[in-house]
């Protein structure tokens, strides 16, 4: 299979390859100066990482971490366990930690490669399509705690990303359509291509697989959208013109976070965020910045790879008083101000302020019944 090389123009650019079978790859994104390497893999994907063990063992002193799976792993102890363990083997500042696993396992090993001496290189393997396109790109790292989802942590940009495609074969198919969740979004906030690549298969009647061969070209878009809207605004600061920056990845999100906190985090992300941008898209055509026919094209959209596109299919109940409260405290918001990720047309995001909460109530009428 070809390889495509997704270049991240940020700072200090890296490569994201998008391939299979890519672990003779880790040296070159490792570099010359790498001796030993903290391998930190979620741990029910031990035989999944053997051909990446068997390539580090080859070229340098590895330490395996197999780590608790799921966002449990995402916490301060785990992470200190880990810092324990990297100390007793003598790492240096030269040295560098590969991750393997889900965004989970991104997001953490990411913050132990951001904490150990101010910051090791680390190496991504994203092993799901949600943590491809979405986790292991851009730097945010990091941990949950009490008070919330990744509050605790560091921009710390990898030194490369392998997205080996032969890994999602034994994804669970949930966790595959929840993963297109964020592609799709991608169509809509930056690259309608998708959205009509999605359409056509649809049409075609062909489902949305690990085997399809348009799913390479649906992450490899995903991944470009990603690529650079971070190397354009990695710190979340702003963009320019209008455009909102890096805050555009969270479009679906304001509501996706609040269903996600209402179940207890027991829903998919990916399958959150596209009902997240249902309502998202209702709520721009209420508040009279979106045409009817782009707000109309969401539902079918996301529905066409599989996903939810109601609270209902998602398996939340909720009405809008139990979610208002969530929504609040949306990293968006400023002070008692909500703010939404909202499009005026087709990849042309902005920042929708203050809508009523009229408005509110109506474009959640859409997706909550
Ligand atoms: N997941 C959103 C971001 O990376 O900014």
């Amino acid at each position: 299979m070809n390889e495509t090389v997704i270049r991240v123009e940020s700072a200090a650019p890296y490569d994201v390859v998008v391939g299979s079978g890519l672990a003779t790859r880790l040296q070159g994104l490792l570099g010359d100066s790498v001796q030993r390497v903290a391998f930190l893999y979620a741990a029910e994907l031990a035989e999944q990482a053997e051909p990446v063990v068997q390539e580090l063992l080859e070229h340098y002193d590895v330490l395996g971490l197999g780590l608790p799976s799921g966002e449990a792993q995402k916490t301060v102890a785990v992470a200190a366990d880990c810092w324990e363990a990297l100390g007793e083997r003598g790492f240096t500042r030269s040295d560098a930690v590969v991750t393997f696993g889900g965004g989970a396992t991104t997001d953490l090993g990411g913050w132990v490669a951001a904490g150990w001496l101010r910051g090791v290189r680390v190496v991504h393997i994203p092993t799901t399509v949600l943590a491809m396109v979405d986790a292991a790109v851009g730097g945010k790292t990091g941990v949950n705690t009490g008070a919330g989802k990744n509050l605790v942590g560091a921009f710390h940009e990898p030194a490369g990303v392998l997205c080996d495609l032969a890994l999602l074969a034994t994804l669970p198919e949930a966790d595959l359509v929840a993963g297109l969740g964020e592609v799709v979004k991608c169509g809509f906030i930056a690259d309608p291509e998708i959205l009509r690549l999605v359409e056509a298969a649809h049409i075609a009647g062909d489902k949305i697989t690990a085997d399809s061969p348009v799913l390479a070209e649906l992450i490899e878009r995903a991944i470009r959208v990603k690529a650079e809207v971070v190397a354009a605004d990695l710190k979340e600061t702003g963009g320019a013109d209008g455009h909102p920056g890096r805050e555009t990845l969270n479009y679906g999100h304001t509501l996706a976070h609040a269903l996600e906190k209402h179940s207890g985090y027991s829903i998919r992300h990916g399958d959150a965020v596209a009902v997240g941008c249902v309502f998202a898209a209702e709520l721009a055509r209420l508040a009279g910045v979106l045409s009817d026919d782009i707000a109309a094209r969401h539902a079918p959209t996301f529905a066409k790879v599989g996903l939810p596109t109601t609270v209902e299919e998602l398996g939340v109940e909720a009405g809008f008083d139990d979610l208002i409260g969530a929504m609040r405290v949306d990293k968006k918001a400023r002070g008692s101000v909500l703010r939404f990720l909202v499009l005026h047309d087709l990849a042309v995001p902005r920042i929708l302020t203050g809508p009523s909460e009229e408005q509110l109530r109506e474009a959640y009428a859409v997706v909550g019944g």
